[in-house]
């Protein structure tokens, strides 16, 4: 197969972790008999400063004629204050909401390496296996109104949280679809908070006329603040979550932590754009930022970045194989006790990321060709 891909490697760390996984993209293509053709564009702070806008016209066609995006990261102190339309961000809500981008499934392992390098306890962790399926392209992140304004009382802003029938629907499918195909515990957890807002009750209405459809999965309702609490509690519990935007932003952040470091975790963006390979367009990402604080150190986790690559491969290409190969490279180099900063404890072996990437290539490779 040839791979058409727009890397978008963006601002701070996502142009260091972006080089690592298209190492390993190189390698896996390699050795499976492949070829991999990017393209590169500029995105976020990156494009401001040399663009003036936050993603342009031609880097969103270069998108557009790829198989599948591979996204690093965006967002830079020095826009932090700026209005709307010249923050780096807002290149990643044109690229979900111009490419129907609803489904952003965000996998949460807790490998047996890493059982001690989160807060929690190991006999919390054992057996953590989620996903989180985020609505990515309604909710408070694209409502109308939103806007700040002033009036006799004083300064005054409002964001609206809007969802219809079809958005729930669909994002509520995709979880019970996931449900259905993972080796997991058949059960999909719809969160919400139904108790106080009106979008939360029709979501929980809809959630549950759909689950009707999938009687072989379970389904339970669960508020936003409790599984915020059951995430640290019995995490383990969890197969498939689903939720609104916001909430799914916030509650990964969180999961992040059962895995052990943000530097964990890849997502891919889906939507409604199938390709001849049986797979679906998409966006590729980390769930971690642009971490200004170590931008250029050369010191930033790439794993989640290369996770990207295996979601890609996986979801885009239908290549699960050649997807397996890098996760089990992933897992190996953990296993061999190779770790970069955010996960480094003694008796373990500290990395770089250019030395972590050339880790995960090599046992990519010695996996194809043992
Ligand atoms: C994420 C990020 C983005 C979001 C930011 C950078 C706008 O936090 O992908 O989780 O909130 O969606
Ligand atoms: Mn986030």
């Amino acid at each position: 197969m040839n791979f058409k891909i727009a890397v978008l490697p963006g601002d701070g760390i996502g142009q260091e972790v972006t080089e690592e996984a298209l190492k390993v993209f190189e390698v896996v293509a390699e050795e499976f008999g492949h070829t991999l053709d990017t393209e590169f564009g500029l995105v976020g702070g990156a494009a401001l400063d040399a663009e003036g806008v936050p993603i342009s016209d031609s880097a969103m066609e270069m998108c557009n004629r790829a198989d599948a995006i591979l996204f690093g990261a965006v967002g830079l102190p020095k826009y932090d204050t700026a209005p709307m339309e010249k923050r780096p961000e807002l290149a990643l809500f044109r690229l979900r909401k111009g490419f129907e981008l609803y489904a952003n499934l965000r996998p949460v392992k807790n490998l047996p390496a890493l059982q001690n390098a989160s807060n929690l306890k190991p006999e919390v962790l054992a057996g953590v296996d989620l996903v989180v399926v985020r609505e990515l392209t309604g909710g408070l992140y694209f409502g109308k109104p939103a806007e700040r304004y002033t009036d006799a009382e004083g300064r005054k802003a409002v964001d609206t949280l809007p969802y219809s029938e079809q958005e729930i629907s669909r994002i509520v499918r995709t979880a019970f679809e996931l449900a259905r195909q993972r080796n997991g515990k058949k059960r999909v957890t719809s969160v919400d908070k139904a108790n106080v807002l009106h979008t939360s009750r029709l979501w929980r209405e809809v959630a549950t006329e759909v689950g009707q459809e999938y009687p072989d999965i379970a389904l339970e309702h669960l508020l936003v603040d409790a599984t915020a609490m059951n995430l640290i509690r019995k995490p383990a519990a969890f197969d498939v979550i689903v939720t609104e935007n916001m909430f799914g932003d916030i509650l990964t952040d969180e999961a992040s932590m059962l895995a052990g470091s943000m530097g964990l975790l890849a997502s891919a963006s889906l939507g409604t754009r199938h390709n001849e390979y049986g797979g679906q367009y998409g966006m590729y990402e980390p769930i971690h930022g642009t971490a200004p604080d170590i931008t250029g150190q050369g010191i930033a986790n790439p794993l989640a970045a290369i996770g990207c690559v295996a979601m890609l491969l996986r979801s885009t290409f239908g290549l699960e194989k050649e997807a397996s190969t890098i996760e089990e490279a992933i897992e190996q180099a953990l296993n061999d006790g190779l770790r970069t900063p955010d996960l480094y404890q003694p008796g373990t072996t500290k990395l770089n990321t250019i030395q972590m990437g050339d880790a995960v290539a090599e046992r990519v490779r010695t996996k194809v060709t043992r």
